[in-house]
């Protein structure tokens, strides 16, 4: 049985949580138990999902795959910060296999160690067993962005474009997997999720370990004689609430650390604010704002109000005080795609895939 509630340990970490991604409704680790057990206890929320934001994890592995042709040396592995349950680590390592497959001459995924790590001491050792919890419908989702990206790519086997291969069978828990669960507060079972084995193959490029990505840059730097790969998604917002001036910190290092042609890929929570969702909320505020007008001045006309808030401009918009996007710019990365691309779920992707000028 789980501890109750007020034997739990201590979270690693004491932050603000941002309202997860809409994407992450089909989360591996879900928007309610992060919303139901982490944030009343200020812990990091761990929201996370098998193949997340794959239109720009599958590009982020043709990109690796391009600039390491021969593969990645073992001591200069992929860094994967803020693995959460190791679903970003593991769906890299299934992105570089799949797109391995679109070229007959390609190394395999094994030549790409992946060096995963999370700052929650729990998710990491759950993580080194190599169970993860998933939901049908996210592994539904994760099947159908990886075929219209098979199909985007002229795959030659596109019928090989799937995630079933990369589970083992369900498992009911494990026994060291509840002693690990109980140990640190987590939850044996998330409604509708299964947890499932991760197939040998994958887990043999990832290593797991626990890490802050600040500590662990400035104790263990990357190598500066060549190009480096870092995954750091859907977390800096955390990190801002935690301390303001930790995210100018971390990228400052990441700056100084990543040598040029290096490829850094941060996450659809710290990508600019798609142009459609700007003025949607542009026009909800001005409308909000004609509401209040007419009660403080009944007489007021929409026309009068239109005129008096002149014509609305998405750049208009005040801008929330962390901006990753400008964070890195400032320290010599530049977005791979300039222009927004379309994803299966129907969201722009822009500024998620960073290279090192
Ligand atoms: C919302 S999850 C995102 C997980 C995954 N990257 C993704 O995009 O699905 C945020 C994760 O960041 C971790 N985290 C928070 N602050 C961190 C830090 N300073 N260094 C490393 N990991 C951190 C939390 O423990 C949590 O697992």
């Amino acid at each position: 049985m789980p501890l109750p509630v007020s034997l739990w340990p201590r979270p690693a970490v004491v932050c603000g949580i941002r309202r997860p991604s809409s994407a992450s409704r089909f989360a591996g680790i879900s928007d309610a138990y992060t919303r139901q057990f982490l944030t009343p206890r200020g812990v990091a929320g761990q929201t996370t999902s098998w193949l997340r934001e794959p239109t720009v994890l599958l590009p982020a592995a043709m990109r690796i795959r391009e600039t390491f042709p021969e593969g990645m040396p073992a001591d200069n592995p992929i860094r994967v910060y803020a693995a959460s349950d190791g679903s970003d680590a593991w769906s890299l390592a299934h992105a570089l296999r799949l797109t391995g497959l679109l070229h007959p001459d390609s190394k395999p995924m094994t030549a790409y160690p992946i060096d995963a790590s999370d700052l929650h001491p729990g998710r990491v050792a759950v993580a080194q067993e190599g169970y993860v919890e998933v939901f049908d419908r996210e592994l539904e989702l994760a099947d159908q962005a990886v075929q219209a990206f098979a199909q985007q790519n002229d795959a030659p086997d596109p019928k090989a474009w799937h995630n079933r291969a990369v589970f083992s069978q369900a498992v009911s828990i494990p026994i060291p997997l509840a002693g690990i669960l109980n140990a640190y507060g987590l939850p044996f079972r998330q409604p509708e999720h299964q947890w499932y084995r991760v197939s040998d193959a994958l887990r043999e490029p990832v290593t797991f370990r626990e890490a802050d990505i600040e500590a662990d840059l400035q104790a263990n730097p990357l190598p500066q004689d060549g190009p480096s790969v870092v995954l750091f998604r859907n977390v800096w917002g955390y990190m801002d609430k935690e301390d303001p001036q930790k995210c100018q910190r971390v990228a400052r290092l990441l700056g100084q650390q990543m040598a040029p042609g290096s490829l850094l890929v941060t996450g659809k929570l710290e990508a600019p604010l798609p142009s459609e969702v700007a003025l949607a909320a542009s026009r909800m505020a001005k409308q909000l704002a004609f509401l209040a007008a007419q009660r403080l001045f009944p007489g007021v006309s929409q026309a009068q109000m239109e005129a008096a808030l002149g014509e609305f401009s998405p750049g208009d918009l005040p801008k929330h005080r962390l901006d990753v996007p400008a964070l890195l710019r400032q320290e010599g990365f530049e977005p791979v795609f300039e222009v927004p691309r379309r994803s299966v779920t129907g969201h722009d992707y822009e500024g998620q895939l960073w290279i090192k000028q």
